[in-house]
């Protein structure tokens, strides 16, 4: 059975105060299983960034318990925060922020810097990254020189290039056409059918076939939230594949 990877309790994001107050989340909860491919919809303003942030440690909650990996890190330094990113967390923007001045190869050996990675594992780490997703022969071009697809296949493999165990994508086809969103989406796929989960937000309700679960927000909270597939029949992660496979070997 794939383990709980993220529980999230009572998660209040509060914005102001008195007259100003609101909230983006409001008492959220919500329970991450690994291997899971789940698609968050629902109206602009909702809190699905909010969410997303706040799962990413790129925010923090006004209040509520995040547990990743049976550990509550809501409460603990930025710096620890951003160390466990770095090793856990990858992450896909729908504008892709990749840096400019930089050829795509050094983009994507960018969070291998900050697991430890000496310069020249990083790159040669990135340059398989780049090929797995088609890019190998674009290694030294800047984010500039190539085109929306190409740029965000790049940011792909910027957020797996590390291993992370859970990849966060808002919004990632947001900015292409629907030809580039579908090869952008298989790779996506590909990612997940390796064992990895995923947390995406679309507003293309026609992407939620790639899912296993769909959850509608509203107002900052769930509103529906539907599982597609079976928890027994999520991917595996490779790792206990592996392991399987060995045991059986011994017997
Ligand atoms: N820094 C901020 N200060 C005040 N309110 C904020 C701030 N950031 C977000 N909000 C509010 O929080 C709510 C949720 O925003 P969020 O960006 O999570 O929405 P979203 O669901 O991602 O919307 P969209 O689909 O447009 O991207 C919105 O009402 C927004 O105005
Ligand atoms: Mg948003």
């Amino acid at each position: 059975m794939n383990e709980e990877i993220i529980k999230i309790t009572g998660l209040t994001k509060r914005y102001g105060y008195g007259d100003a107050e609101s909230f983006a989340l409001k008492d959220f909860d919500l329970t991450i299983k690994r291997g899971e491919f789940i698609m968050i919809m629902g109206p602009s303003g909702c809190g699905k960034t909010t969410l997303l942030n706040i799962i990413g440690l790129l925010d923090r909650a006004t209040s509520g318990e995040y547990i990743l990996n049976d550990r509550n890190i809501a409460n603990i330094s930025s710096t620890r925060q951003a160390r466990i990113r770095a090793k856990k967390i990858g992450f896909i923007f729908q504008n892709y922020n990749l840096i400019d001045d930089l050829p795509i190869l050094e983009n994507v050996a960018l969070p291998l810097v900050y697991i430890g990675q000496p310069r020249t594992v990083r790159l040669k780490n990135a340059s398989e990254a780049l090929k797995r997703f088609h890019l190998g022969e674009k290694e030294y071009y800047y984010p500039w020189q190539l085109s929306g697809g190409q740029q965000q296949r790049a940011a792909i493999a910027r957020a797996i290039v590390s291993n992370p165990e859970i990849i966060l994508a808002d919004e990632p086809t947001g900015n292409l056409d629907s030809r580039t969103s579908y090869i952008v989406m298989d790779e996506l796929k590909k990612i997940h059918e390796e064992g990895n989960t995923i947390v995406m937000v679309t507003h293309n309700p026609s992407l939620t076939t790639y899912a296993t679960r769909v959850i509608n927000m509203l107002d900052g909270q769930i509103d529906t939230d539907i599982k597609t597939v079976d928890d027994k029949n999520l991917p595996q992660p490779i790792s206990v594949k592996k392991k399987k496979r060995s045991k059986r070997r011994k017997r």
